[in-house]
């Protein structure tokens, strides 16, 4: 199975300096099928009009189908299409959103972030710290990069915050936290709940009302879809109590020298000409995730994931960060006290595609207490070759390493 489904990744297939390509970096941005990649095209090539303008019918078809993406990502999310907003992505959304509640912000206001998020999401909540006077305080988690539950739902019990906003699957460990139980926990304080679901859209396809957050985020290219294009979820009352964010075109009732008034939410949010093609190119993407056999994927993608860490563990000095009984895949790894860069660029000789660095968490590295790490993530297309091949690389750049 998994290998007819590689066939629909051209890329996979690419040779890259004349060695095949073994794609680890999809934590970065997935590779994309061809059908994603056509329904781009297809749209510049045969239907291209803007939405939500013309009479005329090329602009009507473009509108209808433009908005049925929004109805599909509903269905996948399982929320209503009213509380969906585009965004340009995960970043956008999140400071559209830590924009929209500064507002509710003052200097008693506690925003609970935990160490492991990514910059996108703390920088905006800093920036609207600065403005209002709340404070930031930050979940514990051990040595080891691992989130400690017990004493993190305490945490908000004794804090009572404002908001909480946590990834649920790390990028750069790719620990699944249990948002749920801390979402639950923060209800008893009328906290605003924000999941940055970045990488679990994928991996975990959320159940949001399931769930039960306010807010949820993700980009849509690292779910098989284009760059450029992401968005959110937010509770409809909620969502539509948010001041405007960028104001224009699009998503404005009436505008007069006097003054302009705005239409609801999701539009509010939505000025000018939206990416489109993006978006129809992710309703492929969604097609696509909705027809592939999910539990059989999942099971793979974990089989995989095991071989990798058993493999890894056999090698002296390597050593493996984070939580690696609840993973979706993402193996961050350090060897010795040898620089990650000098790592993965001898890895890239053999066609070994991995991220290395701080993957946008410093301050997870600082936690650590190191620099950065190799990080190797998975997605269903990988295949035990692709493991294999990235081992034999990894010890012959080690023996490199120690000469
Ligand atoms: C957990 C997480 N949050 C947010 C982002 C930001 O996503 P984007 O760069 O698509 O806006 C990323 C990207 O790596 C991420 O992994």
């Amino acid at each position: 199975m998994i290998e007819q489904l590689r066939k629909d990744f051209p890329l996979l297939h690419k040779l890259v300096d004349e060695q095949p390509l073994c794609y680890f970096d999809s934590a970065a941005t997935t590779q994309k099928p061809q059908s994603v990649i056509d329904a781009v095209s297809h749209f510049y090539q045969l239907e291209n009009a803007n939405v939500h303008r013309g009479a005329h019918t090329l602009s009507a078809d473009a509108t209808t189908k433009y908005e049925a993406v929004r109805d599909k990502l509903a269905q996948y999310l399982n929320v209503h299409r009213s509380e969906i907003v585009w965004t340009k992505g995960a970043t956008d959304s999140l400071n559209l959103i830590a924009h929209g509640l500064s507002d509710m912000l003052n200097q008693d206001a506690v925003i609970v972030l935990s160490p492991f998020e990514h910059h996108a999401n703390i920088v905006p909540w800093q920036q609207a710290a600065a403005r209002t006077g709340a404070k930031i305080v930050v979940l514990p988690a051990s040595k080891e990069g691992v989130l400690d539950h017990n004493a993190s739902i305490k945490l908000i019990h004794k804090l009572k915050p404002a908001i909480l906003s946590i990834c649920h699957a790390s990028n750069a460990l790719g620990n699944i936290h249990d948002v749920k139980s801390l979402i639950d926990a923060s209800k008893a304080y009328s906290t605003i709940t924000v999941v940055d679901g970045a990488q679990s859209f994928m991996h975990l396809k959320p159940d949001l009302t399931q769930l039960d957050c306010d807010f949820f985020v993700f980009s849509a290219h690292k779910a098989l879809g284009p760059t450029g294009l992401g968005g959110l979820f937010g509770r409809f009352n909620l969502l539509n109590s948010l001041p405007v964010y960028q104001t224009g075109g699009e998503m404005i009732d009436t505008v007069s020298f006097s003054g302009t008034t705005f239409r609801q939410a999701p539009e509010k949010f939505e000025p000018g000409t939206p990416n489109i093609s993006g978006v129809l190119g992710f309703g492929a993407a969604l097609d696509y995730l909705n027809n592939i056999e999910r539990d059989a994927l999942i099971e793979h993608e974990y089989a995989l994931y095991q071989y990798l860490v058993s493999n890894l563990k056999n090698i002296a000095g390597v050593k493996i960060w984070g939580d690696t009984a609840h993973n979706i895949g993402v193996v961050s790894f350090t060897y010795k006290n040898e620089h990650h860069f000098d790592i993965a660029t001898l890895l890239n000789t053999y066609g070994v595609a991995v991220r290395s660095g701080h993957h946008c968490t410093q301050p997870l590295m600082a936690h650590l207490n190191i620099p950065g790490t190799i990080r190797v993530s998975l997605a269903f297309y990988n295949n035990q070759q692709d493991i294999d091949t990235f081992i034999s690389a990894l010890i012959e750049t080690i023996e490199m390493l120690e000469e």
